[in-house]
């Protein structure tokens, strides 16, 4: 059985959970790191530093001004059934005047992404859950409102899938509504529910779904 562990630059490699405490650190080789298909800034989401991911996380400034969102689902294997484990998800979205907003002081991909961004990293059951204020649309209003993710698997494939909307949004197209292959195997439209102060939904994800070069 084999695990493999993240950390900013380093996997820890192991045969079985019995042997991880005799672990060598190996530092991380370009090798480890495989990018599926094109994507521009996926490998932002290697940019997690000394933090110790979980399942659940909450991104900066949820408890400022803003619609407070609730967003959960379960991550599968590309069977569709067994739960996708020590996966982890990159997500990064405009703050609610729909700028990526810097803050502090912005380095990498941060800058582009702007510092409303989060790791997570799934449980043993696939499940994932994250807090964040809803994103507002960019100014020129040429796209929907949006949460941008990539996936990394513990295998070392990472890719971009198809980012969380809001339906409703005014501004959803037949392209995000419709998409004809939608990567981790739908169209990430969110239908939020009231929950008192917070608004939540879900979304499952199917590791490798209609992912170009994923094998
Ligand atoms: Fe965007």
């Amino acid at each position: 059985m084999y695990c493999i562990l993240y950390d900013l630059t380093i996997i820890l490699f192991c045969t079985s959970l019995s042997l991880c405490t005799s672990c060598a650190q190996v530092v991380m080789q370009p090798q480890a790191a495989r990018l599926i298909g094109t994507c521009e800034g996926c490998e932002a989401i290697f940019e997690f530093g000394q933090k110790t991911l979980s399942a659940v996380d909450t991104l900066p400034d949820f408890d400022k001004k803003g619609q407070k969102v609730r967003v959960s689902g379960t991550v599968y294997q590309p069977d569709g059934t067994t739960p996708g484990a020590g996966v982890i998800l990159y997500i990064y979205h405009t703050n609610p005047e729909g700028l990526y907003e810097n803050k502090y002081q912005a380095t990498n991909w941060e800058r582009r992404h702007g510092y409303l961004r989060a790791w997570i990293k799934t449980d043993l059951d696939g499940k994932y859950t994250f807090y964040t204020r809803k994103p507002g649309v960019y100014p020129s209003r040429t796209e929907p409102a949006h949460i941008h993710l990539t996936v990394l698997e513990p295998n070392g494939g990472y890719y971009w899938v198809e980012s969380y909307y809001f339906a409703n949004d005014s501004l959803l197209t037949a392209k995000e509504i419709e998409p004809v292959a939608p990567r981790g195997g739908n169209n990430g439209i969110l239908n939020l529910k009231n929950e008192g102060e917070i608004w939540t939904a879900s979304r499952d994800l199917i590791l490798g779904k209609n992912v170009a070069g994923y094998e």
